[in-house]
């Protein structure tokens, strides 16, 4: 199946920013990757709009709520596969929860630049640290179809 088929319907708004080479080829974490570059992207715009801080933490309230469910949805994936490196795995996240609540504090500052502090984390996170565990999660999945599960986006 086509990668943009996977990342379901949600992901068509995001084509433009949603780059091929981030796909694990796990439809469920693909979805949950592209909704979340999709929430970042929003702060892009924010710039032009006389409200920019309102926009901002909002949007960064936003991301924190996502990333709290995105990394408890992978790090259980990670758990059932038998992830052998799931506790280093689990501080990365921790780290990037609190990077995303410290960023709150800035939100006064250029949104662009937030945008691109948090993009830039999350796609060296995804083709590093994520693509690590795809083989482990890859083979449960295959081995436990009924838990191949689609987030679509609301
Ligand atoms: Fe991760």
């Amino acid at each position: 199946m086509p990668w943009f088929k996977k990342i379901g319907i949600a992901g068509a708004a995001v084509l433009f920013s949603w780059n091929p080479e981030y796909s694990l080829d796990i439809a469920q974490v693909d979805e949950e990757h592209s909704k979340l570059i999709q929430m970042m992207k929003k702060l892009e715009l924010a710039d032009t709009r006389r409200d920019r801080v309102k926009i901002v933490k909002g949007v960064i309230g936003e991301i924190e709520e996502y990333c709290r469910v995105h990394f408890s949805n992978e790090e259980d994936l990670m758990r059932r596969s038998g992830y052998p490196q799931l506790e280093a795995h689990r501080q990365a996240h921790v780290q990037f929860r609190k990077k995303v609540e410290d960023l709150k504090l800035f939100a006064a500052f250029n949104a662009a630049e937030i945008h691109q502090i948090l993009l830039e984390w999350l796609v060296e996170h995804i083709l590093k640290t994520d693509r690590d565990y795809v083989p482990y999660v890859r083979k449960y999945l295959a081995e436990h179809p009924e838990q191949v599960i689609s987030t679509t986006a609301p």
